[in-house]
């Protein structure tokens, strides 16, 4: 892995976004959330299903343009309105459906979000000049070591369609690292996953923490959030309606009424693997990534 990311700005806030509104239709997605998160922090976003969590990570990385919002990483404006943009900012993320290049390999895939720091123009990789493919070496170099570091240095030549679904989750990890980002930002990393494997993930989730990154998860397990959130957010319906500590968070009136009659409680355990069909796609709700959607539009932020 690469050199500890030292906060410029002990204590300060990495992200701060202020009123985050977005409407789709008839439906208001987020309205006027407020969230900040500081440097060094792994912060939770929690809420019950379609409560906005997706659509604040889709606005936050550009995916989808708000309506309304005040956007700033370390202290500086930053205008989510372009996923490239925002991954030069230092935001890269995972995504709730996955979203990897199905055919090519686990290596390739880290390969390309690491492109997003690379120099080298058009012209040279074209003319595969000697800078570029000593820049192309250097790639894969990191590239194997990100796999490594997320456990799948033996999965390099699979093909990412073949991997599990939690080896791709690692993966996808490994390909958001590739952008050296400053802030994490996870989509249920842990849906799919066995216990075993969701344990190595809090793991690693500490692991990239200790290197002096910024992790906001979208995580229903209570395991992961009580165990791993410094602080939690609670949406509901698109309004932020609490926010604290992980045991705070918990006990809060308002969080718990939120709660009543979804699908899952506030502070859900999966301590049993969620048993996934063949063919079936066991991610809700997130229509910024349909499906059928290709995997992997070329967006690693
Ligand atoms: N691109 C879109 N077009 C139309 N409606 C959308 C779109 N994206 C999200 N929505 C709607 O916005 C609301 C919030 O959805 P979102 O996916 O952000 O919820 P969520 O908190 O991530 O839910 P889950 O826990 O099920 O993943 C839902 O009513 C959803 O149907
Ligand atoms: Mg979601």
């Amino acid at each position: 892995m690469s050199a500890v990311v030292q906060p410029s700005t002990i204590g300060a806030h990495l992200l701060e976004v202020a009123g985050a509104s977005k409407r789709f239709g008839g439906v208001q997605a987020l309205q006027g959330v407020d969230l900040r998160v500081a440097e060094g922090q792994v912060y939770g976003l929690i809420g019950p299903n379609g409560a906005g969590k997706t659509t604040f990570f889709n606005v936050i990385t550009g995916l989808v343009a708000p309506d309304a919002g005040r956007f700033r990483l370390a202290g500086h404006d930053y205008k989510p309105s372009a996923v490239h943009q925002v991954a030069r900012a230092g935001i890269a993320r995972t995504f709730q459906n996955i979203r990897l290049f199905a055919s090519m390999t686990a290596l390739e895939n880290v390969m390309v979000g690491r492109h997003v720091r690379t120099r080298s123009g058009v012209w040279s990789a074209v003319l595969r000049t000697p800078g570029f493919k000593h820049e192309e070496a250097a790639i894969r170099d990191r590239a194997h070591a990100l796999l490594a570091f997320v456990g799948l240095a033996e999965r390099a030549h699979q093909q990412a369609q073949t991997l599990s679904y939690g080896d791709q989750r690692r993966l996808e990890i490994a390909r958001a690292l590739a952008t050296e980002p400053r802030l994490l930002a996870l989509d249920e990393p842990a849906a799919g996953m066995n216990a075993t494997e969701k344990r190595q993930l809090r793991t690693l989730i500490e692991t990239i923490r200790g290197q002096g990154r910024t992790v906001l998860i979208i995580e229903h397990d209570v395991k992961l959030v009580m165990g791993l959130c410094d602080r939690v957010s609670v949406l509901d319906q698109g309004r932020l309606i609490a926010a604290g500590t992980p045991a705070e968070v918990q006990r809060h009136p308002a969080v718990l009424t939120a709660y009543l009659g979804s699908a899952h409680e506030p502070f859900e355990t999966h301590e049993q693997p969620q048993e996934l069909q063949q063919g079936e796609d066991p991610y809700r709700g997130n229509w910024a990534v349909k499906p059928d959607a290709p995997h992997g539009a070329g967006d690693t932020a």
